[in-house]
C-alpha cells in the first residue's frame, strides 16, 4: 500500500468495492454480487486504531465510544463511573469489538500516566483520543465557592490536558494522531448562571486552538467539539438546580434554532468526522454542533 493510500492505517480505497458491477460477461447486464471478503472491513473508518474515549461510560463520551468501535477501533474507555464502563464495553464487545476499561479519576495525573502506560503496553500505539469525560456544577461568581471551582476546572480544564499530555507522546513519535476536546456551544454564547462551568469550556477551546498550532507539524491534529445541550444525564442534573425545570427545558429546546435539544449520537458522529481522515486537513477548528445556538 502506498503512503497515498493510507493514512493513519487507513485504506482510502474504502467505498471502492461496489457491490453492483457490470459483468465480467461483456452482455451490458448488470450482476449484483456478495460483498467481497473484507470489503465491509475496508471501509471502516478507524479500522484497527486505538482510540481512548475520557468520560466513556455515558452520554456523549459512551455514544462516541460505541461508534468509533463500529469503525474499527479499539477502544480504551476512561471513567470514574466503572458499571458504566462495563457496559458500554459489554455492547461494544457484544457486537464484536474490543474494548479495555480503565476506571479513573481523570484530574489524576497518577492515573493518566498509569493508564496510557498500560494502553502501550497492551496495544502499542494510539491513534485518537477524545477528552469527553466533563462536570458542570452551576452557579454564578459571587456564590461559587473556591471547592467548586477548583473541581470544576480539575475536571474539566486538568483532566483534558493530562490526557493529551500523556497520550500525545506516542502520537509525536508515531508523528500521527487525532485529538478530539469537548467544549460546548456556551463558551460562545451563555444564558448564564455556570460560571466556572463555562470558564473551563472556554478554557478547553483555546487549549485546543494552540495545541492545533504547537503539533501540526508533528502530524497530529486536535479539535474541539461544542455541543448544543445534548439529552445527557449532564443536563438532566443541571435542571435540577432550577425552580422550574420545565420551563428551563422549554427555553433551551427554543433556544436552539431547530426547535430541539441534540442527542449524544448526533455528537459522537462530529467526533468520527474530527477523529479519521475524513477531516485530514482540519485542526484547531471549534466545531460547533449546536442546532444552530450559535448562530444567532
Ligand atoms: N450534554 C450537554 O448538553 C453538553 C453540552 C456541551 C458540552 N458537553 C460536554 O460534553 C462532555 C460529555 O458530557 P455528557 O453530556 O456526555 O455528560 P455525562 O454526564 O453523560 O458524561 C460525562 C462523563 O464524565 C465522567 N466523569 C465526570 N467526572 C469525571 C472524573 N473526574 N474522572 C473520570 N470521569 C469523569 C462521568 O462519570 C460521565 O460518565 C462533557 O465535557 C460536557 O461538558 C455536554
Amino acid at each position: 500500500m502506498s503512503s497515498i493510500d493510507s493514512v493513519h492505517g487507513v485504506a482510502l480505497s474504502a467505498g471502492r468495492g461496489p457491490e453492483v458491477r457490470r459483468s465480467a460477461i461483456t452482455d451490458g447486464h448488470f450482476v449484483v454480487r456478495p460483498p467481497r471478503p473484507g470489503a465491509k472491513l475496508a471501509a471502516m473508518k478507524l479500522k484497527d486504531q486505538v482510540a481512548i474515549v475520557t468520560g466513556a461510560a455515558s452520554g456523549i463520551g459512551a455514544a462516541s465510544a460505541r461508534l468509533f468501535a463500529a469503525e474499527g477501533a479499539k477502544l480504551v474507555l476512561v471513567d470514574q463511573d466503572t458499571a458504566g464502563l462495563g457496559q458500554v464495553a459489554a455492547d461494544i464487545e457484544a457486537k464484536g469489538g474490543r474494548a479495555l476499561t480503565i476506571p479513573a479519576d481523570v484530574s489524576s495525573d497518577q492515573q493518566a500516566r498509569e493508564g496510557v502506560a498500560g494502553v502501550l503496553e497492551k496495544w502499542g500505539r494510539i491513534d485518537v483520543l477524545l477528552t469527553a469525560a466533563g462536570a458542570s456544577t452551576g452557579g454564578t461568581v459571587d456564590t461559587i465557592e473556591e471547592g467548586a471551582w477548583d473541581r470544576t476546572f480539575a475536571i474539566n480544564v486538568k483532566g483534558t490536558y493530562l490526557w493529551i499530555h500523556y497520550a500525545i507522546q506516542p502520537m509525536i513519535a508515531a508523528k500521527s494522531g487525532a485529538i478530539v476536546t469537548i467544549g460546548s456551544q456556551l463558551a460562545q454564547s451563555s444564558p448564564g448562571k455556570n460560571a466556572a462551568y463555562i470558564a473551563s469550556k472556554g478554557a478547553i477551546a483555546s487549549l485546543t486552538k494552540t495545541m492545533a498550532v504547537d503539533h501540526a507539524a508533528q502530524g497530529i491534529r486536535v479539535n474541539a467539539l461544542m455541543p448544543g445541550v445534548i439529552d445527557t444525564p449532564m443536563p438532566a442534573k443541571s435542571l435540577k438546580r432550577y425552580a422550574d425545570p420545565d420551563a428551563m427545558r422549554a427555553f433551551w429546546k427554543l433556544r436552539h434554532p431547530m426547535g430541539r435539544i441534540g442527542q449524544p449520537e448526533e455528537v459522537a458522529k462530529a467526533a468520527l468526522f474530527l477523529a479519521c481522515d475524513d477531516s485530514s486537513f482540519v485542526t484547531g477548528t471549534l466545531l460547533f454542533v449546536d442546532g444552530g445556538w450559535t448562530a444567532h
